[in-house]
């Protein structure tokens, strides 16, 4: 049977984000030779360099184009010369919703004691999955100034939530914990006791969706406790659920306990349509150019974006290959301490799929 030719979106972006998305594309073609798929990378220019020459972030009608692939990969967006906001709500926010990709998965996995700052914990004991809802809550940009200006300013900004969007957040992170078969169960984590409106909805919306599945043992945690247990007793959790603010900001101290910004990555994922893979670490513009950073998140989403393609193997053979370049060579996983350049992180981990 001929196999599938993947169509791949490829946006390096900003800062070290193309450095970082090369060395994926190198461990790309190991695996397509090991594993005989076929693919056929599309490159984007999309990010600040192009909005400083030409003032667009993304339209609609790229967004659009972007339906005709199979993935995207993308690399990072922000630049130290635009103002704070513009890329991330111009390029990276609006292809997030342009493409409904409503769901942000971010596993947070530690591989070697010595990669995380939490003391007395090993791998065995960190290694949980967080779904953040990817198109709502905060992010929605709803709100407004009153009085602006004035010593009576009042700025207004909104936690939207439909039952439809938790819903079918609640939904997929129930079925993601069926799927990954751990500890099977699955924390809903928010802020119940003040946030009344919104977290009444998700709350009722978990009790709903939970009866579907009687396999999986469920619990709820307060955002805030969530964060202490991170460090504390990060083993209690398998799969957690939460709104997209608090995902926002759980994702980085998941991302610390596990190693750091070198390592993590996520997926923004469309389950009907077309998904983003990224590193979740910044465009780092102070290491840009410097062949100094850790090119492990980025191959990390690599490996995410075959898995949900299809090419299962592909990409666990991707995470065994990182976890074996992490744990047996590299001295650390942050930049410049790595005992390896970007590119022989990359050229170590495409010789060991
Ligand atoms: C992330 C980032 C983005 C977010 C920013 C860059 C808009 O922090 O992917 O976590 O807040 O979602
Ligand atoms: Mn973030």
């Amino acid at each position: 049977m001929a196999s599938k030719n993947y169509k791949i979106a490829v946006i390096g972006g900003d800062g070290t984000g193309p450095e970082v998305v090369a060395e994926g594309l190198k461990v790309l073609k190991a695996a397509s030779n090991k594993f005989g798929f076929k693919y056929e990378t599309t490159m984007f220019d999309y990010g600040g360099d192009r909005y400083l020459k030409t003032g667009k972030t993304i339209t609609p009608e790229e967004i659009e184009g972007l339906k005709k692939f199979d993935a995207i990969y993308l690399g990072a967006i922000g630049h130290p010369d635009v103002k704070p906001g513009i890329l991330e709500q111009g390029i990276l926010l609006a292809t997030r919703f342009g493409l409904d990709q409503y769901i942000n998965l971010r596993p947070v996995k530690l591989y070697k004691e010595e990669f995380t700052p939490v003391k007395n914990k090993q791998p065995k004991d960190i290694d949980f999955v967080v779904i953040r809802e990817n198109s709502e809550g905060l992010y929605k940009g709803m709100g407004e100034f009153r009085d602006k200006g004035t010593k009576n300013e009042v700025a207004i900004q909104i936690s939207y939530n439909t039952r439809k969007g938790v819903e079918r957040c609640i939904r997929y992170a129930f079925d993601y914990c069926r799927k990954r078969n751990k500890a099977k169960k699955l924390t809903l984590c928010g802020k119940t006791n003040v946030l009344t409106f919104a977290w009444d909805l998700w709350q009722r919306t978990f009790d709903d969706v939970k009866k579907d599945y009687p396999d999986i043992q469920t619990d709820y945690a307060h955002v805030d406790a969530t964060t202490m247990w991170f460090v504390k007793n990060p083993e209690w959790f398998d799969c957690i659920v939460t709104d997209n603010m608090f995902g926002d900001i759980i994702t980085d101290l998941g991302a610390m306990i596990q190693g750091g910004m070198g390592i993590a990555a996520g997926g923004n994922i469309n389950p009907q349509g077309v998904s983003m893979f990224e590193p979740i670490g910044g465009s780092a513009p102070k290491y840009t150019g410097k062949h100094v950073i850790n090119p492990l998140a980025a191959i990390c989403a690599l490996g995410m974006l075959l898995e949900t393609i299809g090419e299962d193997k592909a990409g666990k053979a991707v995470e065994a290959a990182v976890i074996k370049v992490a744990t047996t060579k590299m001295k650390s996983l942050a930049a410049g301490k790595m005992g390896y350049s970007t590119e022989e992180v990359g050229d170590l981990v495409a010789s060991n799929i």
